[in-house]
């Protein structure tokens, strides 16, 4: 039977991994911590690790994983940024991964988000439950007619545009890859960022993190963007500049900024930390203190539905990692 080391496991993984397990014929031993260079050693004996967005498998983790035994890593996510793939190749190591589990859950949170700061509900929820129903403060804007700039239109970025479609907004669109087809049913159009920028209301991002994509909204993006205009990030936090974007909401430059990613978002996110009562990290806590805008810890992607299909495929990844890479279904890297 191959045994698999989970890590950064919590219950809600757990319990949908178990239910996977018993008909998968793996062994399963999940740990709460993240895996590193300094955990690797707790994979030992392990056919496979299994990781999330947080985990950091660098080449020394890497080398350490295969010192212990393991051939494969499986990635129960899409990103794979935590992974260093050159290395993973040389050391002769799988690397899988759930390439698409639910779109749909990623693209309507960047919705959720983007509703509740124009619409100001989160502060309304409070309000309403001391019976303050003043409305003084919560003035919105409609989403009809306004242009939405969609970066990346892989699986994501697409629902999401077809979404802005659907609430009446015009959409344009970049991706080195355009999806032509696509783009004219929908009436998207592609175009270069930085034609892109002057133009948006909203601007929401929808690509990966890789080398050439860290940081690509900075301080001269920012400057490029329309004075009042929103940010949405449900992608990776490196993509955006912190001190950049901090500044320009100091300037008040921008009207607001939704994240479900943060920058450093390791060893904060999916932790509670309220037993300590302050956040260490400086950059975080002066962005919290602004009131146009609103973070979620990295949960776009938290629904039943993507649950279920990450531990369906990752369960058959795993069962199938000794077979060649035309049964694992485009999920290897
Ligand atoms: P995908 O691979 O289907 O699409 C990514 C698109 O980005 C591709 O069309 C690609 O050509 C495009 N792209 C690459 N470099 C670009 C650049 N420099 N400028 C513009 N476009 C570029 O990926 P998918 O499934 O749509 O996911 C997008 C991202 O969403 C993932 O990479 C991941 O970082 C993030 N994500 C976040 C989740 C969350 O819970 N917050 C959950 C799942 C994914």
């Amino acid at each position: 039977m191959k045994v698999i080391s989970f890590y950064d496991t919590k219950p809600y993984d757990r319990e949908v991994m178990l239910a996977a397990e018993a008909s998968a014929g793996l062994e399963f031993r999940f740990h709460d911590f993240r895996l590193t260079v300094e955990s690797a050693a707790t994979a030992a004996g392990s056919d496979a690790v299994c990781v999330f967005v947080n985990d950091k498998l660098d080449r020394a983790c890497l080398t350490k994983l295969v010192e212990g035994g393991v051939k494969h890593v499986a990635l129960r996510c899409a990103g794979f940024n935590q992974v260093d793939l050159v290395a993973a190749r040389e050391l002769g190591m799988v690397v899988t991964r759930v390439p698409a589990y639910s779109p749909h859950a990623v693209a309507e949170h960047t919705l959720a988000l983007l509703l509740t700061l124009n619409r100001k509900i989160h502060r309304a929820y409070n309000r309403v439950r001391e019976f303050n129903f003043s409305l003084a403060g919560l003035v919105g804007f409609d989403l009809y007619g306004k242009t939405v700039g969609i970066i990346g239109t892989g699986k994501i970025g697409r629902c999401a545009a077809e979404i802005f479609r659907g609430f009446g907004c015009q959409v344009l669109a970049n991706d080195p890859c355009p999806q032509e087809d696509w783009a004219r049913a929908h009436q998207v159009r592609y175009l270069a960022l930085d034609v892109i920028l002057p133009q948006v209301d909203i601007l929401s991002l929808h690509l990966p993190l890789t080398p050439q994509t860290y940081h690509l909204i900075d301080g001269r993006t920012f400057a490029l963007m329309k004075q009042g205009s929103y940010l949405v990030n449900t992608s990776r936090g490196k993509l955006v500049d912190t001190g950049a974007l901090i500044q320009s909401l100091k300037r008040m430059h921008l009207g607001g900024v939704a994240l479900d990613v943060y920058e450093e978002e390791e060893g904060i996110f999916f932790e509670d930390h309220s037993a300590m009562g302050l956040l260490g990290d400086d950059e975080l806590a002066r962005l919290l203190s602004f009131p146009n805008v609103l973070v979620t810890s990295h949960q776009a992607f938290l629904t039943n539905e993507a649950l279920h299909e990450i531990a369906r495929v990752t369960t058959e990844n795993l069962s199938r990692s000794g077979a060649s890479s035309e049964f694992l279904k485009g999920t290897v890297l």
